[in-house]
């Protein structure tokens, strides 16, 4: 298709890293029809209204805009998510969050009688939450915080698309700040939380740079500013007999091996790559001193899984 082809090329002297697969999709998202049928109706003329509307759409990937806000969607954990530039786009290392929350869930309900609470702080469109809620039954509740309320609203608009809102409830405020009253409630917290160093903004791609929200990227001077946070607050809010999973950036785990055995409140930790070998998350387990006997190799094992 000529068309696609001259779009390709626009998009690849924007400096655009897919620019066949952008176009295809966006051109797929004006037809709107699955990318593969784009092959099937080749030959099949376009009306000038599909026309304009594609090169519109070309224009704005041209000026470094994600393909997730120009057509509103994202694909995470095989689920459909509403996005716009009120939340950080959902990326698939952040899958493997989701994968070890889901284990330590199933695990613990083997174990353990009774409700099982989740807390995922920083929820932008509800990625993380909503994942876990598709995958657990009633019987684990689940509080999603963030301090944007724009972001709220998206999520809220994501749990009702996928038939979860009873099952996630939504609360504004600031890390743990909406919280109060639920100290040592939490079976498992979970949280991306922002993360990119100042000193890092000048060097991220347009995309990312200048077209997704500060408040979900920033992380202070060191990047460690929220994680840190975490890490100081999270024992107190979670039941002795739970974990933490944090998502981190390139390069922090030294820094934090450093700032958890300052704090002294997390009695074990290990460390999960992504796929291209980056310690992603790290997942925590209270001091056994706010445990009593539990077996600390046995903790370790559950934690590995
Ligand atoms: C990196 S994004 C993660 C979004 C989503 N959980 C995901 O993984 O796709 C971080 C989120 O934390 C939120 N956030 C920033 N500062 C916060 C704070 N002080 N308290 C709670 N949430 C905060 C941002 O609004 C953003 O939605």
């Amino acid at each position: 298709m000529d068309l696609l082809q001259r779009a390709a090329q626009f998009l690849s002297q924007k400096g655009v890293p897919n620019p066949r697969l952008d176009a295809e999709v966006l051109l797929s998202h004006v037809l709107g029809c699955r990318r593969i049928d784009l092959y099937l109706r080749h030959d099949q003329p376009l009306r000038d209204d599909e026309i304009d509307s594609f090169r519109e759409l070309i224009r704005r990937r041209g000026r470094r805009e994600p393909v997730a806000y120009i057509t509103g969607q994202k694909e995470f954990w095989s689920l459909t998510f509403t996005v716009n530039s009120a939340v950080l786009i959902p990326r698939p290392e952040t899958e493997l969050l989701v994968e070890l929350s889901i284990r330590f869930i199933r695990r613990l309900r083997e174990e353990k009688q009774g409700p099982i609470s989740v807390l995922d702080v920083g929820t932008g469109c509800g990625a993380i939450a909503l994942a876990i809620a598709s995958e657990t039954d009633e019987g684990v509740s689940i509080v999603a915080t963030d301090v944007s309320s724009e972001a709220l609203k998206v999520a809220s608009q994501n749990a009702s698309a996928l038939n979860l809102h009873h099952r996630v409830c939504l609360l504004q405020g600031d890390l743990f700040s909406p919280l109060v009253g639920s100290q040592g409630e939490f079976h498992l917290i979970v949280s991306n939380p922002p993360y990119i160093a100042r000193s890092e903004f000048a060097g991220l791609p347009p995309e990312v740079r200048d077209f997704e929200p500060r408040l979900a990227l920033d992380g202070g001077e060191d990047g460690l500013h929220f994680i840190r946070s975490l890490l100081e607050e999270g024992p107190l809010w979670l039941d002795p007999t739970g974990a933490m999973f944090l998502e981190v950036g390139e390069g922090h785990k030294a820094p934090i091996e450093v700032i958890l055995r300052e704090l002294d409140s997390w009695g074990h930790w290990s460390w999960e790559s992504d796929l291209a070998g980056t310690p992603r998350v790290l997942s925590l387990r209270p001091s056994a001193k706010d445990k009593g006997t539990v077996n600390t190799i046995q903790r370790q094992a559950d934690l590995n899984g």
